[in-house]
C-alpha cells in the first residue's frame, strides 16, 4: 500500500493529525529496522503507518484491539491486523491482558514484522526517537521495577538491536 493511501485510511477513520504524525515517525524507524533484519518492508511500513488507527476510537490500551477491528472491517491483510493487535509495549500475554480487562487472548508479537512495529512504536514518543533507557525508566515509574513487561521490553530490544 502506498504511504498516502495508508494516511488516508487513518484520516477517514478519524485519527487526529497528531496521531498521524506519530504513525509516520514510527513507520520511518520501522522501515529502517525492516531493512536491517531483512523483514517484509512493505508489510512493516504499511502496518506501522496503520498501527494506531484504533486511536480514532480510544486512547486506552484497548486501542490495539479497536484498531484490529477497524482493519478487519477494511478487509486489510490479516498480517496487518495482527501487527496492529500486538503492538502494545513488548506485547501482553493472556493472563496480563485479562487483568487489564482485555479479552482473554495473547497479544504478544510473534513474527519479526510484528516485533519490529511494536518496538519501533516503543522507541518513538510523539514524533521523537527516544532511547531504550528512557523507555525502561518510564515503564518502571508507571508499572514498578518488577513488572514482567519490563523484562519483555529488554528482551525485545536485545533481539532487534543486538
Ligand atoms: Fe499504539
Amino acid at each position: 500500500m502506498k504511504k498516502e493511501d495508508a494516511v488516508n485510511l487513518l484520516r477517514r477513520a478519524g485519527c487526529s493529525e497528531r496521531v498521524i504524525d506519530h504513525c509516520i515517525a514510527v513507520a520511518e524507524l520501522a522501515g529502517e529496522l525492516a531493512k536491517r533484519h531483512n523483514a517484509d518492508y512493505d508489510l512493516v511500513t504499511t502496518a506501522a503507518l496503520l498501527h494506531d488507527i484504533g486511536r480514532a476510537k480510544t486512547h486506552g490500551v484497548d486501542h490495539a484491539m479497536a484498531g484490529a477491528e477497524i482493519a478487519r472491517d477494511l478487509d486489510l491483510d490479516e498480517k496487518i491486523v495482527r501487527i496492529i493487535e500486538r503492538h502494545i509495549g513488548a506485547g501482553i500475554p493472556a493472563d496480563e491482558a485479562q487483568k487489564l480487562g482485555l479479552p482473554n487472548k495473547d497479544y504478544v508479537p510473534k513474527t519479526l514484522e510484528e516485533k519490529i512495529v511494536a518496538h519501533a512504536d516503543n522507541l518513538v514518543m510523539g514524533t521523537k526517537k527516544v532511547s531504550i533507557d528512557e523507555v525502561l525508566k518510564n515503564m518502571q515509574k508507571i508499572l514498578g521495577k518488577q513488572h514482567p513487561a519490563i523484562q519483555r521490553m529488554r528482551e525485545l530490544h536485545a533481539e532487534l538491536y543486538q
